[in-house]
């Protein structure tokens, strides 16, 4: 590894695609990997070994559904055993009195837990599953009875966003000690379903006014992560801290990315864990040094006080945006192609249309 380039500090590992659920803002990519092609326990060994010595911190388990993999609590032993830090993102909806004992013996540090809403029905709809509130509150209570530290995720969207104060509650009576109230971002799924998902405007401020009011009132209590849908703003977030500087993300199948969304870009490889090191990858891959650190950026990022703080903002966005990855994010209201941002919000229908599901039957069969 060369001096100019650091090592990640975190480890995304997406072990499935498969998911119970069905959510309609999924940013996982359009077409998923199927079961046969995910990468095998002693690969994902492997992956943790390289990740370790590379000087990787953290590793998040995440999916699709991570407790799919029955091989998720040998995982989650290994990554303790080489000192890493371990995080499970899970939909809680197979995190049970049979399975989580598991996971605690593993050595497992944190669980991190999602919700649709606080709502049971619109939550079960949303989420496509019945009984699903019912499993992930009870998910909630063993791992607050185990003494694990809990990040509960409540996914905000137009259908919601009004109820955050009693998700906020939700989240104290839940025994959480850290909340993300993270409105839906729009890529995958969450791009197709756009105009139903994106809050307006009143509703933004209204969700901003809830989480400043729980602030104050859980203080020493919950700490609140707040997310708001970046069109709202006028300049962007430095997405994944930087292009290839913090995150590492490996796909069930083993690609390796910047960020979730990064196989969206067009006319380049995708590195893979089967055919290559990690350390490697990340340190000389053309997609890793594609958009890392200013180099590549054009105006008006090239000359703006700003380049070192968002990174010119989101390459996946820039390119749904404006069909061009290498362009400053549209959300930036510097940037030549803002009018994008602008017309989707102004364009917002009065009602929000259904959700378009994605369908996938067969996945949730393997799921069990
Ligand atoms: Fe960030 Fe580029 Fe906008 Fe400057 S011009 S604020 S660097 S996105
Ligand atoms: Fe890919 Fe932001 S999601 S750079």
């Amino acid at each position: 590894m060369t001096d100019t380039v650091l090592p990640p500090m975190s480890l995304l590992a997406e072990l499935t695609h498969r998911c119970p659920l069905q959510c309609p803002y999924c940013s996982n990519p359009l077409a998923l990997e199927p079961r046969a092609t995910e990468l095998a326990t002693d690969e994902w060994i492997s992956v943790l070994d390289q990740a370790a010595e590379m000087g990787v911190l953290q590793v998040h388990f995440s999916g699709g559904e991570p407790m799919s993999r029955p091989d998720l609590p040998a995982l989650v032993r290994h990554a303790v055993g080489l000192g890493l830090y371990t995080n499970l993102i899970t939909s809680g909806v197979l995190l049970n009195a049979t399975t989580f004992p598991v996971l605690v013996e593993a050595g497992l540090d944190h669980v991190q837990l999602s919700f649709q809403d606080i709502d049971t029905a619109n939550a079960e709809h949303v989420g496509g599953m019945k009984g699903a509130q019912a499993r992930k509150l009870e998910a909630a209570r063993l791992v607050v009875c185990e003494g694990m530290p809990l990040t509960l995720n409540f996914v905000i969207y137009r259908e919601n966003a009004e109820r955050v104060p009693q998700m906020l509650e939700a989240a104290v009576a839940m025994g959480a000690r850290r909340v993300e109230i993270a409105h839906t971002q729009y890529y995958g799924w969450g791009l197709v379903n756009r105009a139903a998902l994106m809050p307006t405007a009143e509703q933004l401020e209204m969700t901003t006014r809830a989480v400043d009011a729980a602030r104050e009132k859980y203080a020493g209590t919950l700490t609140i992560d707040y997310v708001t849908p970046d069109y709202y703003a006028d300049r962007p977030k430095p997405c994944m801290g930087g292009w290839g500087r913090r995150f590492i993300n490996i796909t069930p199948s083993g690609r390796v990315l910047p960020c979730h969304a990064a196989e969206t870009i067009p006319n380049v490889a995708f590195p893979n864990v089967r055919e290559g090191m990690l350390a490697d990858i990340w340190r000389d891959s053309p997609l890793f040094n594609m958009f890392r650190g200013t180099d590549w950026m054009p105006e008006p990022c090239r000359s703006c006080d700003e380049r070192e703080k968002d990174w010119g903002g989101c390459r996946c966005q820039a390119l749904a945006l404006a069909g061009n990855a290498a362009v400053t994010d549209p959300v930036c209201a510097l940037a030549p192609d803002h009018d994008k941002v602008v017309e989707a919000i102004s364009s917002l229908p009065a009602e929000p249309p259904p959700f378009r599901y994605r369908r996938y039957a067969r996945a949730m069969d393997e799921v069990g």
